[in-house]
């Protein structure tokens, strides 16, 4: 392993507006195996707003920073090598204190970084192959990879190890979502290109490779 090049585990937008998100976990009673038995895929959403806590809270359980071990920052999800390679973008639609619009999660300061303001919910089921949760849910995340960071250690390999570490985020969400009463639906039929020129990355270096829509269940 050449140390001098291994990429940063950080994508970060220091020039953009950010919004700083609450710390606040959201707690449950709610035991894991009632929360397993009620988690299934929700495509219809209610009007009713995410709240910026609700939001912070779930950002964090899906990748958020946990732990400090010899150095090394942890987050609440596993990563293969600890390399990190997916980044996290939001389509705002609905939720509370914040406007509409694209964002990127700055997992390191737990803070949003606005790409783009105004509604996107129709590019965006369009690139969905019109499936209409998309710009009904009060919030869409957009997860991509940077391949390199994976590349690096595991070469060809990184492109197994790419896709799992996706999964396991979006279980983290789908999980952490129905602890809050929230309902989700992963979203892997999409057009690359659209996605990519809607967060801004090339399809590449860094390509959109799931989504999932997200909000209070109707
Ligand atoms: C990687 C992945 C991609 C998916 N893509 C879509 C999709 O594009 N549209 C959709 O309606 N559901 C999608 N789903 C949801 C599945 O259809 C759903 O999980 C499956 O039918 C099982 O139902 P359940 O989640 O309610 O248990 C996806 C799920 C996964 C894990």
């Amino acid at each position: 392993l050449n140390w001098a090049d291994k990429p940063e585990v950080y994508k970060s937008y220091p020039s953009n507006r950010t919004v700083q998100l609450p710390i606040e976990v959201q707690e449950t009673k709610a035991h894991i195996s009632e929360i397993l038995h009620r988690r299934k895929s929700i495509r219809e959403f209610s009007s009713k707003p995410l709240t910026l806590t609700e939001l912070a809270f779930l950002l964090w359980a899906a990748t958020g920073l946990e732990r400090v071990e010899n150095g090394y920052e942890f987050r609440t999800v596993p990563s293969a090598g600890a390399l990190y390679p997916i980044e996290t973008y939001l389509a705002v639609n609905n939720v509370e204190e914040l406007e509409a619009g694209i964002y990127h999660y700055n997992i390191q300061h737990h803070a949003l970084e606005e790409l783009n303001v105004g509604n996107c919910g129709d590019e965006l089921s369009h690139a969905a192959l019109d499936q209409k949760m998309c710009s009904d849910a009060s919030v869409v995340f957009i997860w991509t990879a940077i391949f390199q960071r994976s590349k690096w250690k595991y070469l060809q390999r990184a492109y197994r190890y790419v896709y799992l570490d996706a999964g396991h985020i979006a279980e983290n969400l789908a999980i952490a979502a129905v602890s809050i009463n929230m309902g989700s639906c992963e979203v892997g039929a999409f057009l690359d290109d659209e996605i990519n020129s809607l967060v801004g990355v090339d399809g590449k270096e860094e390509s959109a490779i799931l989504l999932c829509a997200l909000g209070n269940p109707r």
